[in-house]
């Protein structure tokens, strides 16, 4: 039942229930990605790790379970943790967070039990854990997510982040320093607090290059800080269940980072992704010198219907991350480059000419595995003659994609049934201020997704944010699709967002793809524009006996 919503080419297990990614790693030429698992059922509890690898970070192999919950430290599951590649192997030292029996969130050791095997496929529970504990003035369920460590200055210890909150309700991300991961000091001063964000959750910190050394590669998360090098921090809000992160220095020896913009500091600032998306965490990849953000995705619907179908949760498309060297104020987030290796026939619509008030079918094939590319320009005449329009412009509160605006909105409909009784927009809506400036907006209506009659448990909005667009470029924008998730990425990635949509028209056959402009002032031009049919990645259980089935 309701098999058509389950994915072809994003990482999901074979049933039940998921959540946080967890110690993304590259080892012996193998990716391999832990998850958050509850074997027995589609709703979160007994969590355990699950654990897949691949060669690509496409197409996966399912292995079991990495670990499960059976000591007291971590009785009330196994949960979110990192992993920290070890000189002069690259042996993975994994720490993660444990509930135990009486609920307290410590922090756990674990080692690969064979480091000879490519696969990990078993794991040894350190006999010291539990290795840390809640320090005095920290709530015992307000102390998880250990990061990935990072090498202090000398080298010869490490640092590890760990996030938190104050009784005055501050956000805030503490700091160990270890050198065997057995045992801590809390450093003094805290690395980050927010005042009023609330229990950082999966906190991330990692270096990105701002040119120079490196430039537009990923950096090791032990890569010194210095010139060329800023810091992205990066908490996710239990409050409002969304991914902030900001770019800053970092002051190793002061054991502080500062936001570049205090305006736009953790958990008030920037988002990772404007839709679903959740829980992320990076890794460096050594072999493609690149760092990869993962990030969960979760259901938009009820937990009844993830029990119908028998499973919950995705996780995004793995993401390259790096600083925009154009902008200086934001990340840029894009498939990895592996996902290119999926497409197959591809269909070239270059030029078509979008009038004020017109939808436009594309015959793309079938349409619930895509991948779009497409760069759109407003005729300039009429962005001329437009003095002031929608200043005020807001994704969520705006309209949507119906609202018709004198240069918005315009864009795709995906997944979308021929009558348009289903679809999703993935659109642009451009504002102009009096002293002529544009300020472009990219959202996603969540809207009518699904025929209202038939599923009045499913969330529907518009989501979205404003996007950076430059002198000279045009707004362009690429979109997977992937029978119920849209993620969405525009302007190469500086503003991203994801959707789960749930249609039951616009499925298999009956799929289809639509530009649309409901400006009533411009013409919109789609001057390139190509889709692709995306393959299934046939992801393949692992059987002790048989090896891959
Ligand atoms: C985030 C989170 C983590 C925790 C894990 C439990 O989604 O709540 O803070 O470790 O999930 O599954």
């Amino acid at each position: 039942m309701l098999q058509w919503q389950r994915t072809a080419f994003h990482f999901q297990p074979l049933d039940n229930w998921m959540n946080d990614p967890n110690a993304p790693l590259f080892y012996k030429g193998w990716y391999h990605f832990f998850y958050q698992y509850n074997p027995s059922s589609p709703v979160w509890g007994n969590i355990t790790w699950g654990h897949a690898v691949s060669r690509d970070l496409v197409r996966w192999l399912h292995l079991p379970l990495a670990l499960v919950p059976d000591h007291w430290y971590d009785s009330r599951g196994v949960w979110t943790g990192s992993a920290t590649l070890l000189p002069p192997d690259g042996r993975p030292a994994v720490l993660y967070t444990g509930a135990t029996d009486d609920s307290v969130q410590v922090q756990n050791l674990v080692f690969p039990a064979d480091p000879a095997d490519p696969l990990l496929l078993r794991w040894s529970k350190s006999d010291a854990n539990p290795v840390l504990l809640p320090p005095p003035g920290v709530g015992p369920q307000d102390f998880r997510d250990p990061t990935t460590a990072w090498a202090d200055a000398t080298g010869s210890s490490w640092r590890v982040a760990i996030g938190t909150k104050d009784e005055s309700h501050a956000g805030i991300a503490l700091v160990y320093r270890t050198t065997d991961f057995l045992t801590y000091e809390l450093l003094p001063g805290v690395l980050r607090r927010v005042a009023g964000t609330g229990m950082w959750e999966c906190v991330d910190f990692y270096p990105v290059s701002t040119g120079g050394v490196a430039a537009g590669e990923g950096l090791d998360t032990s890569a010194v800080a210095g010139d060329g090098v800023k810091h992205v921090l990066k908490a996710s809000m239990d409050d409002d269940r969304n991914d902030y992160y900001a770019i800053g220095s970092y002051d190793l020896e002061k054991n502080v980072w500062v936001p570049d913009d205090a305006e736009a500091d953790v958990g008030i600032g920037l988002r990772y992704d404007w839709g679903t998306f959740y829980a992320s965490k990076t890794f460096y990849d050594p072999a493609k010198r690149r760092r990869v953000l993962w990030g969960w995705v979760g259901e938009m619907d009820s937990e009844g219907a993830d029990v119908r179908k028998g499973w919950a949760s995705i996780q995004a498309i793995p993401r390259t991350v790096v600083f925009d060297v154009k902008t200086g104020g934001n990340l840029i987030q894009w498939p990895v480059e592996e996902v290119e290796s999926l497409r197959m026939s591809s269909r070239n619509f270059s030029g078509i000419t979008v009038a004020p008030g017109s939808v436009i079918p594309l015959d793309v094939g079938s349409a619930t595995q895509l991948d779009i590319e497409a760069e759109f320009v407003i005729d300039e005449a009429a962005l001329m003659a437009t003095t002031e329009a929608d200043v005020g412009y807001n994704c969520s509160t705006s309209g949507g994609a119906a609202a018709r605006g004198m240069l918005g909105p315009f864009g795709l409909l995906v997944l979308a049934d021929k009558a348009l009784s289903e679809q999703t927009a993935v659109y642009f809506y451009v504002a102009r201020r009096r002293d002529g400036r544009l300020r472009a907006h990219f959202c996603q209506d969540e809207s009518r997704h699904v025929l209202l009659t038939s599923a009045n448990d499913i969330v529907k909005r518009v989501v979205g944010s404003t996007v950076p667009v430059l002198d000279g470029e045009k707004l362009s924008l690429r979109i997977l699709v992937d029978h119920s998730i849209v993620e969405s990425f525009a302007q190469k990635g500086r503003t991203c967002i994801t959707s789960r949509v749930y249609p039951t028209e616009a499925i298999y056959g009956d799929a289809r793809v639509f530009l649309f402009n409901n400006a009533t002032n411009c013409n919109v031009v789609a001057k390139s524009l190509t889709t692709w049919q995306l393959n299934s990645t046939y992801n393949h259980p692992y059987s002790s006996s048989k090896g891959f089935s």
